[in-house]
């Protein structure tokens, strides 16, 4: 059996705590002999900045580039809200997004039938919601040069922020749209702002050109993209799979995340180019959820989003298609059989910790 090398970076925050549950996980599939696991640990964020000096060491990154993929936490939290934007918690993420190559971002927002009720939309719209958005993660407003915020001649001072795209960015997104969409309902649909901005204008004849020329079969609609919020919680199940670019992708799906229920729901795939020569894409797994810092320490968090990033892993870097049938098995699972965290639990139910949540996947997994 082959082993495959995990790089874990926990991160701040809750980051620690979901971690810990993944690392149960994965223990269990070793023991089980379904999967063999070569695992790391390193540090990442404000973590990282207390011991480097920086969001990320070289070394980490080193150890980020020879790992088959990466598990990823959170990162971020008040204590570092004055070190310097370039060491900030979040740069460690994003030089890894950037250095690692992970253009393509798959967020799927799947409503659990026992979590129609947690959602803050009616039973109805939610229940059996399954789409998937698919951010481009490497280029756009968050990496655009000149990024920087000068001081005028007048004594005013103006920040700048570019917002980049290429044809061969926008080309290589859609072409990852298109064919998740082939496996799915067969639906794209594009989201951008071409009634304002040129990269908006670009985008949407780069996916119209891709469509034609390689993806006829599959139906194509263009959306802008403040419109796709609106249509996102008014009749989220029209869409299957949204592409976007950066900064209406973090946006969108945040939106679609809480559709669901939860944001401790929502794991995330962040995916490079396939080497020609291996096969193989670079690859970094996280939830969508943030480091927390309020609930951090106490046992509140709900690790499934980082459980469900470990499922995406095992389908997307490892072909485990089994083994990632299981593990979403027993979320369904235990979610049926009424374990909840804080975050799920009716207002005065019963809610477990983050290490019960954990366990109780475990179990499921041993059952089935
Ligand atoms: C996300 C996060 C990040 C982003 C932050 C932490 C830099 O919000 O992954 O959605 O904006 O991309
Ligand atoms: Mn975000």
């Amino acid at each position: 059996m082959a082993t495959h090398k995990l790089l874990l970076l926990p991160g701040d925050g809750i980051g620690p705590e979901v971690m810990a549950e993944v690392e149960k996980i994965v223990a269990w599939f070793g023991r089980a002999g379904l999967a063999s696991f070569e695992t790391e640990r390193d540090l990442v964020g404000g973590a990282a900045y207390d011991a480097h000096g920086k969001a990320i060491s070289e070394d980490a990154m080193a150890r980020a580039q020879a790992a088959d993929a990466v598990l990823f936490g959170a990162v971020g939290g008040p204590k570092w809200a004055d070190v310097p934007y370039e060491a900030r918690p979040e740069a460690g993420l994003l030089r890894l997004r950037k250095d690692l190559g992970l253009f393509a971002n798959l967020r799927p927002a799947i409503c659990y039938p026992a979590l129609a009720d947690a959602s803050a939309l009616k039973r109805e719209l939610v229940e059996g919601l399954d789409l998937m958005i698919v951010r481009e993660l490497t280029g756009g407003v968050y990496f655009g040069e000149p990024k920087e915020i000068v001081t005028l001649e007048n004594g005013q001072k103006r920040a700048v922020d570019t917002q980049l795209y290429t044809t061969g960015e926008i080309e290589r997104i859609a072409r990852v749209a298109f064919e998740l969409a082939k496996k799915r309902r067969n639906k794209v649909s594009s989201a951008e702002k071409h009634n304002v901005m040129k990269s908006g204008v670009l985008w949407k004849q780069v996916v119209t050109a891709v469509h034609k020329a390689e993806y006829p079969e599959v139906e194509l609609e263009h959306v802008l993209a403040d419109n796709c919020a609106m249509q996102l919680v008014r009749f989220p199940k029209q869409y299957d799979v949204i592409v976007c670019d950066n900064l209406f992708g973090d946006i969108l799906s945040d939106v679609a995340a809480m559709l669901t229920g939860s944001l401790g729901m929502l794991p995330s795939a962040s995916l490079g180019a396939e080497d020609p020569a291996t096969g193989k894409r670079k690859a970094l797994y996280e939830p969508v959820h943030g480091s927390a810092p309020d609930i951090a320490g106490r046992g509140l968090a709900n690790p499934l989003a980082m459980i469900g990033s470990l499922a995406m892993c095992l389908r997307y870097s490892f072909g485990l298609g089994e083994a990632a049938d299981r593990l979403e098995g027993a979320i369904t699972d235990v979610l049926a059989s009424g374990v909840r965290t804080k975050d799920l639990a009716a207002p005065g139910a019963n809610a477990v910790s983050t290490a019960d949540m954990g366990d109780a996947i475990v179990s499921a997994l041993e059952r089935m």
